[in-house]
């Protein structure tokens, strides 16, 4: 009521003030913003109020020319800026200034575990935006990993709610710096491709709190973003998109957003929900807005003529369209109309080369075992080694292209095979087998674009010239792994299966037989399975890198840079060792799914049920070793209001430079809940020098300590005993503090 008040007040003295002035207050960019919106709703006619909460395009929305005011541009989202597309269909308008840099997948960036990266993928992906006159980028997404088979897991930054909030921060920030909004995407509980439609989800609020909304919490409060987007699904049998108990009580009410919720593209269904459930603005698909799909044609959204109807009818009131258009405004003061906005950089070297440098930093190497004759194989020796073979689709396959709306028009995409040969120069003989075949799909978003005519080969003869191939060579480089075709790292539909797809085991296993000098290198956003990893010395978890991919994995597999990635995720060593599927809460009976595993998600459910898991939650190798000293604590006891700091010498024991990430996991000994074994709660990483030691400090407060209560419904640290672990993965604990809350 006085929030309504104050509001009013403002709007008039904006009014009475601009009739004195020259400047309109909505125009004057040294206003403060809440000003200028005030200033501009004033001035707005009701169709004016309603052109702007829906889409007039695939991806835009009116502004009001009348007054000046800019339309709204979003993009996908969220690896680069898509190609611009048709008006009214998906086709690519076939412009021929809109390549962009392909940055790597987010997993590949959360792998980094280096929040620096992601203000650099921030920064860098913004300035793209900006330069293609976006003021919404649609992402990051930051849907927690539940299961392998999420099609979608690859745009996202993996199992854990710590990780990916600190790794989501900084790239909103670094976006917004750019004049642009980051629209934080799918709020919430979008954790499958299967029946994301209309899948209800049921989650106890422990894990809806402690794991869901958590990354969601942080971008909001800590990214300060300026848009999220609502999730397809439903939750207590409303869909995301308008969600009384999600965007109007959580998001709106408890979190203070102040931002625009844009709908998930054709994910609203009902106009009275979309008024009242906190939707700011809709977008959707389905039309060419003419004859086509007309009953969705944009005048006919939700949140269009029919609710002009029921505002003329007086069935509605104008509150909440006012709320919706003064959000709207924001986004636009702080974004088109905003002072000093930056002018953006697009396709640069630079930003191709932050793509690499993100690449080398999140690169994984999960195994490097010692053959008994020749030692280790990666990084390739060339002193050593003269004849490489080179086996497996994905060492030709662009990855830019499918997997849905991050799929990218780069301005080049540097292969695995190239990035090799580039390296490798004339210092050794390089020779190329495909291996297996996938079948090829067409260019996304181009018109009339047909797949590539390719030659059907049997996979006998494929396996068959590569395994013979390998008896040749002193090295085997093998890179698959999985794709963005449909039923594989793909948004709209998910994994049937944990295993690596077009019977690449097979040839996995008859290529040791030929060869041992074998590594393996998987590109995928998704943890697979490797019934061959104890045969198999070298295994590389490779991502999908962008524009600068194949250079980024060949200045690892040859040492030009130490690899220093974590996982994100864990890799289970078979499907059955994931909470959700083990407990059977996947994929749901297509109406309702319920998270039956509730916080026990990733690695706290190996843990809880003490499951090995293949590779776990922040395992990743170098080339060089690291010696852990005893970690120490700066007290005992830690008050509710102080924080605690935990230090660690860490030596650099090998004879490379190298950088290591030093984890964090906490263990409450006593709760009245039940708690996960152990938490990320911090880290940090470092470089090191060859004998180079640091000391490593991390301190945390109470927030490491708390569980959301579901009882009493807040969060709360109870005091008692601690445990502070420190590592250089979840299931390599160098050493143990104990502490106590008191
Ligand atoms: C996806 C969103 C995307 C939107 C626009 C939807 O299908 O779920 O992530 O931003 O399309 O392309």
């Amino acid at each position: 009521m006085f929030k309504n008040f104050q509001l009013i007040v403002l709007g008039l003295l904006s009014f009475v003030a601009s009739a004195f002035s020259q400047t309109p207050v909505y125009l004057d960019v040294n206003k403060p913003i809440e000003n200028r919106v005030e200033d501009a709703l004033s001035r707005m006619t009701l169709k004016e109020k309603v052109a702007m909460i829906h889409a007039q395009s695939k991806f835009s929305s009116a502004g009001v020319p009348r007054l000046g005011i800019p339309e709204n541009w979003m993009s996908d989202g969220p690896h680069g800026i898509r190609q611009e597309v048709l008006w009214d269909e998906w086709n690519g308008a076939d412009w021929t200034n809109d390549s962009c840099t392909a940055f790597p997948a987010l997993t590949c960036l959360s792998a980094t575990w280096n929040p620096e990266m992601s203000a650099l993928y921030g920064k860098s992906i913004g300035e793209e935006a900006r330069y293609r006159n976006k003021n919404v980028l649609l992402g990051p997404g930051v849907n927690i990993y539940r299961t392998p088979l999420n099609g979608r897991n690859f745009e996202y930054f993996g199992e854990d709610p710590y990780l990916t909030s600190q790794m989501v921060v900084p790239y909103i920030k670094g976006v917004q710096s750019n004049g642009v909004a980051s629209c934080v995407k799918h709020y919430v509980l979008n954790n499958q491709e299967k029946w994301r439609g209309h899948i209800n989800v049921i989650v106890n609020d422990r894990a809806f709190h402690e794991i869901y909304l958590a990354p969601f919490k942080a971008a909001v409060q800590k990214g300060g973003c300026w848009a999220i987007m609502g999730s397809y699904n439903q939750y207590k049998h409303q869909h995301c998109c308008h969600n009384q108990y999600t965007i109007n009580q959580i998001l709106k009410h408890d979190w203070d957003f102040d931002g625009v919720v844009i709908s998930d593209w054709g994910g609203v269904h009902n106009t009275e929900q979309a008024i009242h459930n906190g939707l700011d603005m809709e977008f959707g698909t389905g039309t060419n807005g003419m004859n086509l799909g007309k009953k969705n044609a944009y005048n006919y959204y939700y949140l269009a003529n029919p609710y002009l109807k029921l505002i003329k009818e007086e069935k509605v009131g104008t509150t909440e369209l006012n709320d919706k258009v003064r959000r709207v405004l924001r986004l636009v003061f702080r974004t088109t109309m905003s002072k000093n906005r930056p002018l953006g950089s697009f396709g640069t070297k630079e930003h191709a080369m932050a793509g690499r440098e993100i690449a080398q930093e999140g690169i994984v190497l999960l195994q490097n075992n010692s053959l008994k004759k020749t030692g280790k194989i990666l990084p390739v020796d060339l002193n050593k080694i003269k004849n490489i073979l080179v086996v497996g689709e994905n060492a030709v396959k662009r990855m830019t292209i499918g997997g849905g709306s991050s799929s990218l028009k780069a301005k080049y995409e540097i292969s695995p095979l190239e990035g090799i040969k580039d390296l490798v120069g004339n210092k050794a003989k390089i020779t190329y087998a495909p291996g297996y075949q996938s079948p090829t799909h067409a260019e996304q978003d181009k018109v009339g674009a047909k797949a590539p005519k390719q030659k059907k080969i049997s996979p006998e003869i494929l396996r068959a010239e590569a395994v013979t191939a390998a008896k040749d060579a002193d090295v085997v480089l093998y890179i698959g792994g999985l794709n963005k075709n449909s039923f594989q790292d793909s948004e709209g539909s998910d994994r049937t299966t944990m295993d690596l797809p077009y019977d690449q085991n097979k040839l996995i296993s008859a290529l040791i037989e030929a060869n041992p000098r074998l590594a393996v290198i998987i590109l995928s956003g998704n943890a697979v399975s490797m019934p061959w990893v104890n045969k198999v010395p070298a295994i590389l978890e490779a991502w999908y890198d962008g524009t600068e991919a194949g250079n980024a994995i060949a200045s690892i597999l040859f040492g030009e840079i130490n690899p220093s990635g974590k996982l994100p995720f864990t890799f289970p060593v078979k499907l059955q060792d994931n909470g959700a599927i083990a407990l059977n809460a996947y994929p749901g009976d297509s109406i309702n799914e319920e998270y039956k595993e509730g916080i026990f998600v990733g690695y706290r459910w190996a843990d809880k049920e003490n499951i090995e898991p293949l590779f776990a939650f922040g395992h990743g190798l170098s080339y060089t070793t690291f010696k852990y000293g005893k970690p120490t604590a700066d007290k005992k006891t830690m008050t509710i209001d102080g924080t605690i700091t935990f230090t660690v010498n860490v030596k650099n024991t090998g004879n490379r430079k190298g950088k290591e990430v030093v984890q964090l996991y906490i263990s409450d000994l006593k709760s009245t809940l039940p708690r996960p074994v152990k938490e990320l709660k911090g880290f940090k990483k470092i470089e090191l020098a060859p004998d180079e030691e640091k000391t490593v400090s991390i301190t945390i407060n109470k927030d490491a300590l708390s569980y959301y209560n579901d009882i009493k419904q807040e969060w709360v640290a109870e005091p008692g005993k601690f445990i502070a672990l420190i590592g250089s993965s979840s299931r390599n604990i160098k050493g143990k503090v104990p502490f106590e809350l008191k």
